[in-house]
């Protein structure tokens, strides 16, 4: 109801009324009805602070801590964790991923806490005798996973940035959740039903994501071992999960397994602070990932390919603009895969690869009425899906924006035995083997092959943009190596074809990633005449199920105007 009214409402006194109610409605939103069924809000404007995710649960739980006086940084800490319990496909405590932060006073610091790769871990692990890829070793199972950055993460913005200083607070939600349960929704039954025979592969049958008959909507999901695990982390912080029982439990779960991680992998893992990508475009500043997400790299790479087209004059979805961004993704997705890796590891020519005048030589064979050939791109030449992401903002005016994952969905589905939570199978981001393509068929090189205590090569892209130096957008999205185009794309609505929030992230996508050579449209979406324009220039179309399930908020004119993508049950809440 307050989507409809938000979004028909044209006449100036009444919007405000309608805001109003808008905003008390939100007080509702993300919230349980009596018979347990979720209401889940699409999109919403806030006055004072407003949360996204991909769970109403947890949309819920970062509003009120944000009520408690929390900011950005608390709820998202809470956040992370109650996704951890409400939306184990890739909230996590056995993952990682990564933070942009903006404080109030436009400070901008990122966080990677990246799975690392594990001690033992060697070049060719996922190779058999005859030097090809084992099919499925580096996705399911105890070999899948890195070493879980998570909980290191959340603990290390908890010290640098918390207002409320109180660690516990930010867990109970999450042990409340696990320990009482969470109704599943529909979505999430049939999801859990979809992958019961990868989860009996990997684990004994006594675990709570394996049961005999089929999950139900609205069924109360009661994760007891999880909890304790929350309240291990919450009595001993980092070392309650690195150290101590839960890190002996996920090691013993290794070691019975075939698994190469040890204790000291735990107790060494640290998250970094990283100097953000920042970049300019017109009158905007951006603010993404640096390596080892290549993320903020293409982002830039992208918006520098487009900056001289009049992309607003063609509209979003004329066959000029779907062929430039195309063509400026073919290139900036071959350049991935031979320059990125982990800098920590390998040297990046990060500041040639987003400069302007690099773009334009990379942009100089563009055909404006021909499709390329991907083999006809190499890498520039140089003097060098399930994920999830939340967005929250927060009344002081510090912003977060998170990208978090187990890398597939229910990552490599091992249960810690007697711990509770799933481990993460991002091995599979390193390139097993130079030029064979991974789980979301990307194929990389030497800069992104598997080293002790390395990070893999990733596209998550949790950005933050400024206009005129005020904070504008809060934007991130799961979805593999697709998520680069559905944050360049949704950012792309907004500031050129002058879309709401809502519509920018709600609108249809189309994604190219140098190899393979088709297009990705998504399903239903683009009209057949477009279609067949586009592959009379010599595109390739192939339709697709969803791209990307964008979490953002856009601040304009004093308002927080808050979008969930139809794509999920995300959901927004705020004030
Ligand atoms: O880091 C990466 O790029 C991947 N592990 C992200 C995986 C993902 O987004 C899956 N979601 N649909």
């Amino acid at each position: 109801m307050s989507i409809y009214f938000i979004k028909k409402s044209k006449i100036n006194k009444t919007l405000a009324f309608f805001i109003a109610f808008g905003i008390l409605l939100s007080f509702i939103s993300c919230k349980k009805t009596e018979l347990g069924e979720y209401k889940i809000v699409k999109q919403s404007t806030f006055v004072q602070q407003a949360a996204v995710t991909a769970h109403p649960e947890a949309s819920r739980i970062a509003n009120e801590i944000l009520e408690k006086g929390g900011n950005a940084i608390d709820a998202a800490i809470a956040t992370q964790f109650a996704l951890a319990v409400c939306y184990p496909n890739a909230g996590n405590i056995g993952g990682g991923g990564f933070m942009v932060y903006r404080s109030k006073d436009g400070e901008v610091n990122t966080l990677d806490f990246r799975e690392k790769a594990p001690s033992k871990s060697s070049v060719d692990m996922y190779l058999d005798s005859n030097g090809e890829v084992v099919e499925g070793l580096s996705t399911l199972g105890h070999l899948s996973s890195g070493v879980p950055g998570s909980v290191d993460g959340m603990h290390e913005a908890f010290l640098k940035y918390s207002a409320l200083k109180d660690w516990g607070i930010l867990l109970e939600p999450a042990i409340e959740l696990a320990r009482n349960g969470f109704r599943l929704t529909e979505r999430q039954a049939n999801e859990l039903n979809a992958e019961s025979s990868d989860f009996k592969k990997v684990n004994s049958e006594d675990c709570v994501f394996i049961k005999n008959s089929n999950f139900k909507t609205g069924e109360l999901f009661i994760q007891s071992d999880l909890a304790n695990t929350l309240d291990a982390i919450k009595i001993r912080g980092r070392a309650g999960f690195y150290e101590g029982e839960i890190a002996e439990k996920i090691i013993s779960e290794q070691i019975n397994n075939g698994g190469i991680m040890r204790l000291e992998d735990l107790s060494a893992y640290h998250s970094v602070w990283r100097k953000p990508i920042s970049f300019d475009y017109k009158n905007y500043k951006m603010y993404s990932m640096p390596p080892p997400s290549s993320g903020g790299i293409l982002l830039a790479q992208l918006f520098k390919a487009i900056e001289e087209y009049p992309i607003s004059k063609w509209g979003m979805h004329d066959k000029k603009t779907i062929h430039l961004i195309v063509e400026a993704e073919k290139r900036a997705y071959a350049d991935r895969a031979k320059f990125i890796g982990d800098t920590d590891f390998v040297p990046v020519p990060v500041n040639d690869l987003v400069k302007k005048e690099y773009m334009k030589i990379r942009m100089s064979d563009f055909d404006s009425l021909k499709a390329s050939a991907p083999d006809s791109i190499e890498a520039g030449k140089l003097e060098s899906e399930e994920t999830t992401h939340f967005s929250i903002v927060d009344k002081f005016g510090n912003a977060v924006s998170i990208t978090t994952t187990l890398n597939g969905s229910y990552g490599s589905h091992v249960i810690v035995d007697g711990a509770g939570f799933i481990m993460n199978n991002e091995m599979d981001d390193f390139s097993a083997k130079v030029g064979v393509a991974n789980m979301y068929g990307l194929v990389g090189a030497e800069a992104n092959k598997i080293e002790p205590g390395k990070r893999m090569l990733s596209s998550m892209t949790p950005t933050i943009v400024e206009q005129n130096g005020d904070l504008f957008m809060v934007v991130g999205t799961p979805g593999g190596s697709t998520i680069i185009t559905s944050v360049f794309q949704t950012i792309v609505n907004v500031i050129e074809h002058n879309q709401s929030i809502d519509d920018a992230v709600q609108n249809c996508r189309f994604h190219h990633q140098w190899k393979p050579s088709e297009v990705f449209i998504e399903e239903n979406c683009f009209s057949a005449d477009l279609i067949k324009e586009l592959e009379v220039m010599g595109h390739i179309i192939e339709t697709r199920e969803p791209i990307g399930r964008v979490d953002a908020i856009l601040i304009k004119d004093g308002k927080i105007m808050a979008a969930a993508d139809k794509r999920g049950d995300d959901c927004v809440a705020g004030k």
